[in-house]
């Protein structure tokens, strides 16, 4: 089983020892947490994959202290370096062209391309200053599952896969960071999170959807273009104006009456309250409907605004049926 590292100045000695050693260690961001490896040796990204059996497909993001440490990896035009400025260290990863010298391994993605980003977690920095190398780190969970937000849900999960869990507590935003592809002609929404297209336009003007004028929109460039992620076992209704009695309900704001279980994912409908406590909910529903034998989750409806687009994004692929890792082309 996996330590379970506290936040300290050992913790954090003891994780950045480990990940310099190649050994897997999750670690807190201030989205959700992450398994962390080294991004510079290929056995470690082939840890990685294995340990959330997640498919080739899926690249991996590379987090750094700094953008001076991104910088080595990756090649920053204009309009990353604003975005660099006005969003770091935050919730959003930049896909940009490999710099010469990029020290990622090729089995963390694409030939051309790197997604890195900077958390906003201090003391995920100061794991990532202390070991001074580029650490890949996806979502600490099994492929197309719920995404962790505490130490406890990653050993749930991950426990028996990884060397250690540095305990950084609950994820303060709670859902994935934005992420922007400048590699196409012009920039490109990928997967939207707390940085919203409206914080990223009014820096650096409009952007495009998906393939980023590409008109590669058929091949698999992020999570959030797999119909089904971030799911549940039990099955999910969304925009739920009422509740039966054989479900649970996520609730956004005053819940329809009823006698039901109820998670409250913001009691004023404040929207970055709901991220921060919506993986958690889902968890927490799920593991309820499966004790209870309940007929599954009813979610109630969010509005798609600003941070509400994110929301709903993961919903969506949390609601979609079929397999885990569904591909929408
Ligand atoms: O908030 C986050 O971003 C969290 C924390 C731990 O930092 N990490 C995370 O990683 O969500 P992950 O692997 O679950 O999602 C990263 C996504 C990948 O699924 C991938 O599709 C996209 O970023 N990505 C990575 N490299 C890419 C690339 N070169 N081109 C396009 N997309 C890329
Ligand atoms: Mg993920």
């Amino acid at each position: 089983m996996a330590r379970l590292l506290a936040a300290d100045r050992a913790g954090i000695t003891a994780a950045a020892r480990l990940l310099g050693q190649g050994s897997l260690v999750a670690f807190g961001t201030e989205t959700v947490y992450g398994l962390g490896g080294r991004a510079d040796a290929d056995a470690t990204i082939a840890a990685i994959y294995a340990a959330k059996s997640r498919p080739a497909h899926n690249p991996l993001i590379c987090h750094y202290p700094d953008a001076e440490a991104a910088g080595r990896d990756a090649v920053f035009g204009p309009v990353a370096r604003a975005l660099a400025a006005a969003f770091w260290p935050g919730p959003l990863t930049l896909v940009l062209p490999r710099a010469p010298g990029c020290r990622i391994g090729r089995r963390a993605g694409p030939p051309d391309t790197v997604a890195v980003r900077v958390p906003g977690h201090a003391i995920a920095r100061a794991v990532l200053a202390e070991v001074a190398l580029p650490i890949a780190a996806p979502s600490a969970n099994r492929s197309g599952g719920i995404s962790p937000t505490t130490a406890q849900h990653v050993l749930a999960g991950l426990g028996d896969k990884i060397a250690a869990v540095l305990d950084c507590g609950a994820c303060p935003v709670g859902i994935e960071s934005t992420v922007v592809d400048l590699c196409g002609p012009r920039p490109a929404l990928l997967r939207p999170g707390f940085v919203t297209a409206a914080d990223i336009e009014a820096v650096i003007g409009p952007m495009g959807q998906e393939d980023g004028g590409r008109g590669d929109g058929r091949i698999l460039r992020a999570p959030g273009q797999l119909a089904r992620h971030y799911a549940p076992n039990a099955r999910l209704r969304l925009n739920a104006t009422g509740c039966d009695a054989n479900e649970a309900l996520l609730a956004f704001g005053p819940p329809p009456a009823g006698a039901f279980p109820v998670f409250q994912l913001s009691a004023t409908g404040d929207l970055a309250e709901a991220a921060a406590n919506l993986f958690a909910g889902l968890r927490t529903l799920d593991a309820l409907v499966a004790r209870a034998g309940l007929a599954g989750i009813a979610a109630m409806p969010i509005p798609a605004q600003g941070l509400g687009v994110a929301l709903n994004d993961r919903l969506t692929r949390a609601a979609h049926p079929g397999q885990p890792e569904t591909i929408r082309l």
